[in-house]
């Protein structure tokens, strides 16, 4: 039996090669690998200590093939799911980046960057739940950045093997960062869709300031803020924001299920509402504080139009009878 990942790099499973290590999470390792004819792929592959489990792996295999069968240009493509072996895995279409490296490498992203993202992050929920499948574990390390900048989503419903193992056998095992859990995940209660937001939300504040809301050594302290406090000013750690933006992100993070988006096509909209707001100010090139300001202005100027309008005619009025008054003279 395999104890390492490191023993498995240059070995094959099935058709594939495995040439270097990706990462890993608490489960599975992922391998950057190759099919034998070339064509480089992804490879996540159960860690032998659950691959030996038996209700483990079954979990682990239902959960993928329900992610293969989703099929969206912004869901990862699963292409097999396997056991050779002892190796139970899935291999997938290898992406050029995450938002996770992307964050770690160049800091904080521009808010058109994350809008564009978040649509494409929006597209892929709004087809998933709509196939009753909910992600459970949304974060930038799962957000995959295709070479033509694409956001594609992968990891769908691993967390549900993890979380239904957990619970009949009640083995303790973590299913990754508690960073992107949301409230309800936290207190252990009844979940539906709208944790794929709150997780969103989380996402879309790490990229928009390079800092989760709540962040804390100790689980415990975490998931009590989650449960708890209000997430810090998204605009006083970026006055630049927009200020709907800073909205949207906030609705995600609501404690409160019914307080977030109640489908992703409502999300759908507020975001091409935000991306629509900023277009003006983009070609405009003004100040970051633009956005907010023309808005004020525009707000102001529509207020006083029909004062404008009934001071406009009175004074054509009184000009009116002056002149008529004067000719009769
Ligand atoms: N298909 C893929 N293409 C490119 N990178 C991937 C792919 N799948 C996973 N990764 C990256 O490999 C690393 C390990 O992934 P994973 O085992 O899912 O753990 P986690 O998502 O918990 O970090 C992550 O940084 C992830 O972004
Ligand atoms: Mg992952």
């Amino acid at each position: 039996m395999t104890n390492a990942a490191t023993d498995l790099v240059g070995q094959t499973l099935g058709p594939y090669t495995l040439e270097r290590l990706l990462g890993q999470g608490g489960f599975a390792w992922a391998f950057v690998g190759r099919e034998a004819n070339g064509t480089p792929v992804a490879i996540k592959v159960l860690k032998p200590r659950y691959a030996g489990d038996a209700q483990f792996e079954s979990r682990f295999r239902n959960e993928s093939e329900t992610a293969a069968k989703l099929e969206h240009p912004n869901i990862i493509r699963i292409r097999s799911v396997a056991k050779t072996g002892e190796h139970v895995y899935f291999a997938m279409d290898l992406c050029a980046d995450s938002l996770g490296a992307r964050i770690a490498r160049e800091g904080p992203l521009s808010e058109d960057d994350i809008l564009r993202l978040a649509r494409d992050i929006t597209a892929a929920l709004e087809f998933a739940h709509q196939q009753g499948v909910i992600h459970r574990d949304l974060k930038p390390d799962n957000v995959l950045i295709r070479s033509d900048g694409a956001a594609v989503l992968t990891d769908f419903g691993i967390a549900r093997a993890v979380s239904g193992y957990v619970a009949s056998t009640g083995v303790n095992m973590t299913i990754g960062t508690p960073h992107y859990l949301s409230p309800e995940q936290a207190q252990g209660r009844p979940l539906d869709q709208r944790v794929d937001f709150y997780a969103l939300g989380v996402t879309l504040y790490k990229a928009a300031t390079g800092e989760v809301p709540f962040s804390s050594n100790d689980w415990f302290e975490l998931a009590r803020m989650h449960v708890e406090d209000p997430p810090p000013s998204l605009r006083g750690k970026r006055p630049e924001l927009s200020k709907r933006f800073e909205r949207v992100v906030m609705k995600c993070l609501a404690k409160h299920p019914d307080d977030r988006y109640a489908n992703a096509a409502e999300l759908r909209v507020d975001l091409e509402e935000v991306e629509q707001k900023r277009r003006p100010t983009v070609t405009m090139g003004a100040a970051p504080t633009g956005t907010w300001q023309r808005e004020a202005l525009k707000d102001t100027s529509t207020g006083r139009r029909p004062w404008l309008v009934i001071a406009g005619v009175g004074i054509g009025l009184v000009l009116l009878v002056a002149l008529v008054v004067r000719l009769m003279r």
